[in-house]
């Protein structure tokens, strides 16, 4: 049967889903069928104007209302307050869900939309699969593979923008993005998702510990900040400890900023008794740079390289990777036990936030 695909949502992410989705032919799959809805009609309207092979649905109810397909794909693309609701009828329409990032609007969510997929016989999917499976972290995996940093003791997870909210610099038609009751949160909730992919990418935990986090909304004097109330946060960090499989930890001092009055920084680090590694992970435009530190007859020493990534662009990720999971292929898509891991990290960062107590999540089996 051919692949059916069904979007929730006709905003911004979801062209891009669409554009990804009329790429997957030039990787020889055949065209899946689209549809679409969006609780907005002129939203819904604009969007089939600019996407007319893609087939306009009023309704959920309606859109999903033929006999489900083995294969068939929903793919969540609305504000996060939202999530929850429409993945739990996908699934009880029969339909795997591929769902926006964040996961949930905290981890009771997520853990229902788990357990709703697993009653229905149907996976689970997160898109912050982004930057997952890039060659570069493979390179790091390799590394720590061969034990090259000897005992891992500290870990760097640093991104630090002055001025890129989500609703004022990038995207200030969507001002849902600055109201936790609608998003959840501000950029924990916006580039969290894709850190906690790519630290759990990387070091596989079993368990994490949040030891203490804290957070802010920095103040600036643009326009938009006059109009409109914004309650989330811009600025976050924590301290983190990853448990690992072979009962060993890693502290791990994470920090994103959307906005800060501080110097911007990106630096992703892993440290141990023999050596360090420094590299860059959100690699926007497919390859980045790996450096290695280490000693040579007492005298530091270091090496770099540059790393090409895969030719699989950021949005076309998602879905490919979905698609593959839902065919049982190994894949780098984030799904089930795993995507409700990543996005429990980041609740537990708020829950430690708001108690002032450490927060522990494990790792369910699959
Ligand atoms: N914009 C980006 O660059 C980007 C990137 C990655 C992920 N995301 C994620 O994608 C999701 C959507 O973000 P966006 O930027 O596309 O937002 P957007 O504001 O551009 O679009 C959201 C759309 O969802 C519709 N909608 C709201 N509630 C609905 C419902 N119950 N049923 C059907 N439609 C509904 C709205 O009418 C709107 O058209 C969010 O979770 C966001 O974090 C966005």
């Amino acid at each position: 049967m051919k692949q059916r695909i069904y979007l929730v949502g006709a905003g911004a992410i979801a062209g891009y889903h669409v554009e990804a989705i009329a790429r997957l032919t030039e990787s020889g799959l055949e065209q899946p069928t689209v549809f679409v809805t969006d609780v907005n009609p002129s939203a819904l309207a604009a969007f089939v104007e600019r996407y007319p092979w893609v087939t306009p649905a009023e309704q959920l109810t309606s859109m999903l209302e033929e006999p489900a397909g083995e294969n068939d794909i929903v793919i969540v693309a609305t504000p996060p307050l939202t999530h929850a609701d429409i993945t739990c009828r996908a699934f009880r329409a029969g339909r795997h869900v591929l769902c926006e990032k964040p996961l949930a609007m905290n981890r009771e969510e997520a853990e229902l939309m788990l357990r709703t997929a697993k009653e229905t016989g149907k996976m689970l999917g997160c898109c912050s699969s982004r930057f997952a499976g890039l060659q570069i972290t493979d390179e790091v995996k390799a590394k720590l593979g061969h034990d090259e940093l000897g005992k891992l003791y500290q870990a760097q997870w640093i991104q630090r923008r002055k001025r890129s909210r989500t609703g004022i610099e990038y995207q200030p038609t969507s001002r849902w993005f600055l109201n936790r009751a609608v998003s959840g949160g501000g950029t924990l909730m916006d580039w969290g998702p894709y850190d906690m992919a790519g630290m759990t990418e990387v070091f596989e935990p079993v368990k994490v510990e949040v030891l203490h986090a804290w957070m802010s909304n920095p103040v600036t004097g643009h326009l938009l900040e006059a109009e409109i109330t914004s309650d989330v946060e811009q600025h976050v960090g924590a301290l983190l400890n990853f448990h690992l499989a072979d009962g060993s930890a890693v502290p791990v001092h994470y920090e994103r900023a959307a906005c800060c009055h501080g110097e911007e920084r990106s630096l992703t680090e892993i440290e141990g008794t023999a050596g360090a590694l420094q590299w860059d992970w959100l690699c926007l435009d497919g390859s980045g740079e790996l450096a290695e530190y280490y000693d040579e007859a007492g005298e530091p020493a270091e090496g770099r390289s540059s790393i090409t990534n895969t030719p699989l662009g950021m949005m076309d990720k998602p879905i490919v990777y979905f698609l593959q999971a839902v065919a049982g292929q190994v894949t780098h898509a984030i799904v089930n036990e795993q995507a409700v891991f990543n996005f429990s990290i980041l609740a537990a960062i708020y829950e430690s936030i708001q108690t002032g107590e450490k927060r522990v999540v494990t790792k369910e089996r699959a």
